[in-house]
């Protein structure tokens, strides 16, 4: 792609990082899917610079979760993303200093037909140098991690997790911020987060850990005694009202929270019917179930009487879940052909609950693994 004359530095900026990351990808440009906007509310009063860092990072978001192309499988998607990341990063900063020098207020983008910004990088924040090639003005630029900002960090401390998103622009600058690494304050394997991640490569720390705001789910069927954390018990109430109300029928469940002991139970049981090499792929040993945390739950379809786990995936209840789930906060945490990254077997009935600003970036950027949406390596086995 030349350059026009008529492009605005700016405008060339973005041209030429669009081109650097189609190029990387070797896919044909696609138009981006629409960012959906911040509303207003989730914005914490900040000042300027860092309200527009967060909107770069919110919208860097589009860039490396949307779809590039309907037509390419999840996980081809996700690998082509990987393997042309660095360059979108550098194409992503050429775009942010566009939007930075342009004189916009703030540095943030007045026209929405541009293409979104891509992931940032760490480092400590320079001035972009306008005279050099709009690459190399990448490479020495960086922009501020949420962590510096007091809004985040004070969400996180007060254990806001929804705050804390919110602080950083939302749910999809809150990934691209993790994933790219510049988040050190977010971790991800403090259980009490809503983002935490336990799989066969991540314990509990304490192994034992138990969630301290259990609660039964209002109105919704449960067929044993099991509570969830108060968000996510809150979130399932809604979502099963609104599969009832979608006419997709009644959704009760099985199991939600397990303790460390109940699981150590649950698994032998699996051992004891099919040896270790099954029941490890489809129940946790005890201390990397993601019963534990309070925030996953198996849910099963009721006409009348309840059926089984395994009636979830062709039932009108699991249809909707499939659709809808996010909507609420939850996700499928194990689908069809990620077992050798999520380390089990497809469960349409395991829901995990990650909170909404989460889930929407995990729908939109079609993702079909919470390793994949936060980078982290894939836990096939121990
Ligand atoms: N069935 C899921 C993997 C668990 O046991 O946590
Ligand atoms: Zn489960």
């Amino acid at each position: 792609m030349s350059h026009d004359p008529e492009l605005s530095p700016r405008r060339a900026a973005r041209a030429e990082a669009e081109r650097l990351a189609t190029a990387a990808l070797s896919l044909p440009p696609a138009a981006a899917e629409p960012v959906p906007p911040i509303p207003a509310a989730e914005r914490p009063a900040t000042d300027t610079a860092a309200l527009a860092t967060r909107r770069r990072l919110r919208e860097a978001t589009a860039a490396t979760a949307a779809p590039t192309t309907a037509s390419i499988p999840v996980l081809r998607r996700r690998r082509l993303v990987a393997v042309g990341g660095a360059v979108i990063v550098v194409a992503a900063l050429a775009i942010a200093i566009g939007a930075a020098t342009s004189g916009s207020p703030g540095g943030v983008a007045a026209d929405t037909d541009a293409p979104p910004v891509a992931a940032v990088v760490a480092g400590p924040p320079t001035v972009p140098d306008e005279g050099l090639p709009v690459v190399q003005q990448a490479a020495v630029a960086a922009t501020s991690t949420p962590c510096d900002d007091p809004a985040f960090t004070s969400a996180l401390a007060a254990g806001d997790d929804a705050g804390a998103i919110a602080a950083a622009g939302g749910g999809g600058a809150f990934r691209a911020a993790v994933a790219s690494g510049i988040a050190p304050c977010v971790s991800l394997s403090d259980p009490n987060r809503e983002w935490m991640v336990v799989n066969k490569q991540r314990a509990y720390d304490p192994v034992d850990y138990r969630p301290g705001d259990l609660v039964m789910p209002d109105s919704v069927r449960a067929l044993e005694e099991s509570a969830l954390r108060a968000p996510a018990a809150g979130a399932l109430t809604q979502l099963v009202r609104a599969a009832s109300d979608a006419g997709a029928g009644e959704i009760g469940y099985l199991s939600a929270f397990r303790s460390y002991s109940t699981q150590q139970s649950t698994y032998a049981g699996r051992v004891a019917v099919g040896g270790v090499e099954a029941a490890d792929r489809e129940s946790a040993r005890a201390g990397y179930s993601e019963h534990q945390s309070g925030l996953a739950v198996d849910i099963v379809p009721c006409n009348g009487s309840c059926a089984t786990l395994d009636d979830v995936a062709a039932s009108p209840q699991g249809a909707w879940v499939r659709d809808h789930a996010w909507e609420y906060g939850f996700i499928t945490r194990y689908v069809e052909g990620s077992e050798g990254i999520s380390g089990y077997e497809p469960e349409a009935w395991h829901l995990r609950y990650i909170g909404p600003e989460l889930a929407r970036a995990y729908h939109e950027g079609g993702y079909a693994t919470l390793e994949e949406f936060f980078g982290l390596p894939g836990a096939p086995s121990y």
